[in-house]
């Protein structure tokens, strides 16, 4: 049976000079999944993240959502997906509060609910002190909050979430993972890259890794844990067994065993 794809990518490729960042990659993203994109630094995530928020121009691929392909001048499906890309989008001038009014009446929301909302996620994200200051004042970690806050305003259909918990202390982290996991059992769909896969083995029910460009496993979280059941290994160990072959010496030469 074919998977019901809210998101597939058909071979998707993207070069940088003389590096291949995605080599001919395919993903079907399936509704309602909580889809874990992983792999080490450079694997390629947040240039695919970055071709799904149509900020990355392919030179080869496919991008379809809901089964409809996607092309430059058809962006509109934007209004249902919020977007936390690695390198967070903000604007800069604006304070926190007044990129969010922004951000929620951009995506046509009516004003009572734009400033409510506002005023929950500055509380939710603990930067009601700082709403007034501009973003270009705040710390790493508060432009990653208010750049969640905005992709959560319009409460889309599909989050895109690109290392989203970077900067962001524990306490907060375990909130968002909560609101997340309830999403998706509210059918909603949720795409997330992270390095730390402990956050992705609690979260994810599919995941694909990616490594220097190409795919090395795509499936339920479930099926990989089968695929390596003799073994019992958690996700992380079964990540260094895909990628490690790959990776350089384990040890410094100066440093002694
Ligand atoms: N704008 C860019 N210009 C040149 N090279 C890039 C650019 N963006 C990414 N790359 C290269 O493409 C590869 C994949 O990067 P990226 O998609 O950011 O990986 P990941 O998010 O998995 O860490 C890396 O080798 C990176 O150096
Ligand atoms: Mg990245």
């Amino acid at each position: 049976m074919a998977i019901d794809a809210i998101i597939s990518i058909k071979d998707f490729r993207k070069e940088y000079k003389k590096t291949v960042a995605v080599n001919n990659l395919n993903l079907k993203i399936k509704r309602g999944s909580f889809f874990g994109f992983i792999g080490p630094n450079g694997a390629g995530k947040s240039t695919t993240v970055n071709f799904i928020a149509g900020l990355v121009k392919k030179d080869k691929g496919e991008l379809r959502f809901d089964g409809q392909i996607i092309t430059e001048s058809s962006y509109k499906y934007k209004g249902r997906i919020g977007f936390v890309l690695e390198k967070p989008m903000y604007l800069e001038k604006l304070t926190g509060k007044e990129f969010l009014h922004f951000t929620g009446q951009m995506q046509k929301i009516d004003l009572p609910t734009v400033k409510q909302r506002t005023d929950e996620l500055l509380a939710f994200m603990e930067l009601i002190e700082k709403q007034d200051e501009l973003i270009e004042k705040y710390s790493a970690g508060m432009k990653k909050k208010i750049s969640l806050a905005a992709a959560m305003i319009h409460d889309p259909d599909i989050l895109i979430l690109d290392e989203p918990f970077e900067g962001i202390d524990p306490v907060l982290v375990n909130k968002i993972k909560e609101n997340l996991k309830l999403m998706v059992k509210n059918g909603k769909t949720i795409l997330l890259t992270s390095h730390v896969l402990e956050i992705v083995e609690s979260l994810c029910t599919d995941i694909a890794i990616i490594n220097k460009g190409n795919l090395i496993y795509e499936g339920t979280v479930n099926a990989l844990h089968e695929k390596f059941s003799r073994e019992n290994l958690n996700l992380e160990e079964i990540f260094i067994k895909l990628i490690a072959p790959e990776q350089g010496e384990d040890r410094l030469s100066w440093i002694r065993e």
